[in-house]
C-alpha cells in the first residue's frame, strides 16, 4: 500500500505516509503538558508525524480550558518529557501552534475581552475558563501595533518549540481561529494593512509563516488550512479566490507541507482539489479519510500523505492495523475532551487485545 511507503518531507524520513492530525484533548492543567501526555504520544509513535494538539503561544491564544501553551520554560520543560518519549519510541512529532482570537473569553484574560481582527461576535456558545458553556462576547478589534505583536508571540512560540525538541512546528491557519480570522472576509473588516483587500487579509497568515520559517527553516515548517470552512461561525465571499492565492503564496514559501481539512466549497470542488491546483509542494488532506479512501487519494495523486485524527485517538498502532487490515478500534467521544487516563492512553494496541 502507498499509505505505508516510505516518504521524505522536508528534512525528515517518514517510514509511511500516515499523519496524525491535531487533536486537542484538554488535558494539560495550568497549560502545561503532563507526563499522562507523553506516554499518550509515545503510543502512536508509529505515524509517520505526529501533528500535536493545539498549542497556544501567548495567554491570549487560549480559548479551552486545560489546554497546553508554549511559551514559558516550565510548559517547554513539560513538552520536552513528550519529544523525547517520542524520538525514544522511534517518532517524529511536529507542535501545531494556535491562536483563538475571538473564539475565547473574558474569564481566560482576567476579565478582559478576547481580541479578534474586528468587533465581530461569532454565533453560539463558547467555554469560559472553568469550562461553562456561555454565549460568545463581541471581542475586541486588536490596533495595528498588537498585530505585529501577535507575529512575534508565533515566532516565539516556534523558538519554544526548537528549545522543547521537536521536529517541527504547524500553523495552525484553520477552524476560525485568529490566523483565519484575519484571512476570511466575514470576520476582518479592518482598514489598515490587515484589512480590507485579499492581499491585507492574507497578510498576518504569511507573516506569522515567515516569522516562523525564521526560527525553523523552511523545510520543518507546516501551515494547516481549512478553505470553506464554515467552524466557529466563520464565512468568505469567495473561497475560490481567498484560498486559491493563499496556495500560491504558500507554494513560492517551500514549506514542508500544506495540510488541508476536506471540505466541499460551494460549487462542488473540495478544498483539497482547490489548494493542489495552486500549490506546488506536498500536501496533507484530512477529514473523514479510511484505509481505502486514504489509499485511493494517494493512489490518484490527489495528496501525497493523509491525515488520520479519531482513528489514531482509538488506535495507537493505526499503521500496523492498515498493513494487517485488522479491525479498528472504536473511539468514544465522551472521552475527547478532558478526563484523565481514560479514552486517553487505555485504548489497546493489537497485541494487547484478547485473541
Ligand atoms: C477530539 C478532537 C480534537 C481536535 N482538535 C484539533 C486541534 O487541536 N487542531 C486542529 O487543527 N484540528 C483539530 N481537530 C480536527 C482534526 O484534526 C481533524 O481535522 C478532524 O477530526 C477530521 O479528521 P478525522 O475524520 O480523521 O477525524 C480535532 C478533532 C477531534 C476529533
Amino acid at each position: 500500500m502507498k499509505l505505508l511507503s516510505t516518504f521524505k518531507l522536508g528534512a525528515l524520513d517518514m517510514p509511511n505516509r500516515m499523519v496524525m492530525a491535531p487533536m486537542t484533548r484538554n488535558r494539560a492543567p495550568q497549560a502545561v503538558p503532563t507526563e499522562m501526555m507523553a506516554t499518550y504520544y509515545a503510543q502512536r509513535a508509529s505515524a509517520g508525524l505526529i501533528i500535536t494538539e493545539a498549542t497556544q503561544v501567548t495567554p491570549q491564544g487560549q480559548g479551552y480550558p486545560a489546554t497546553p501553551g508554549i511559551h514559558t520554560e516550565e510548559q517547554i520543560e513539560g513538552w520536552k518529557q513528550i519529544t523525547d518519549a517520542v524520538h525514544a519510541a522511534g517518532g517524529r512529532i511536529f507542535l501545531q501552534l494556535w491562536h483563538v482570537g475571538r473564539i475565547s473569553h473574558s474569564s481566560f484574560h482576567g476579565g478582559e475581552l478576547p481580541v479578534a481582527p474586528s468587533a465581530i461576535r461569532p454565533d453560539g456558545q463558547g467555554f469560559t475558563a472553568n469550562g461553562e458553556m456561555v454565549p460568545f462576547e463581541t471581542p475586541r478589534a486588536l490596533k495595528t501595533d498588537e498585530v505585529v505583536g501577535v507575529i512575534e508571540q508565533f515566532r516565539h512560540g516556534a523558538a519554544c518549540a526548537r528549545k522543547a525538541g521537536f521536529d517541527g512546528v504547524e500553523v495552525h491557519g484553520a477552524n476560525g481561529y485568529l490566523l483565519d480570522q484575519f484571512l476570511q472576509s466575514g470576520t476582518n473588516n479592518r482598514t489598515d494593512r490587515y484589512g480590507g483587500s485579499l492581499e491585507n487579509r492574507m497578510r498576518l497568515m504569511l507573516e506569522v509563516t515567515d516569522a516562523v520559517i525564521h526560527e525553523w527553516g523552511r523545510d520543518r515548517v507546516g501551515v494547516r488550512l481549512s478553505p470553506g470552512g464554515s467552524f466557529n461561525d466563520m464565512h468568505d465571499d469567495n473561497p475560490h479566490e481567498t484560498w486559491g492565492a493563499l496556495a500560491e503564496r504558500l507554494s513560492i514559501r517551500n514549506l514542508a507541507y500544506v495540510h488541508v481539512i476536506e471540505n466541499e466549497i460551494s460549487d462542488g470542488t473540495t478544498a483539497s482539489a482547490l489548494v493542489r491546483e495552486r500549490y506546488d509542494g506536498t500536501l496533507v488532506v484530512c477529514g473523514g479519510y479510511d484505509r481505502e479512501s486514504g489509499e485511493e487519494a494517494l493512489q490518484n495523486g490527489r495528496a501525497d500523505l493523509i491525515g488520520y485524527a479519531r482513528y489514531f485517538l482509538a488506535n495507537p498502532d493505526l499503521p500496523e492495523r492498515f498493513e494487517r487490515n485488522a479491525p479498528l478500534n472504536e473511539w468514544d467521544e465522551s472521552t475527547f475532551y478532558g478526563g484523565g487516563a481514560e479514552g486517553y492512553i487505555d485504548y489497546p494496541k493489537l497485541s494487547e487485545v484478547p485473541a
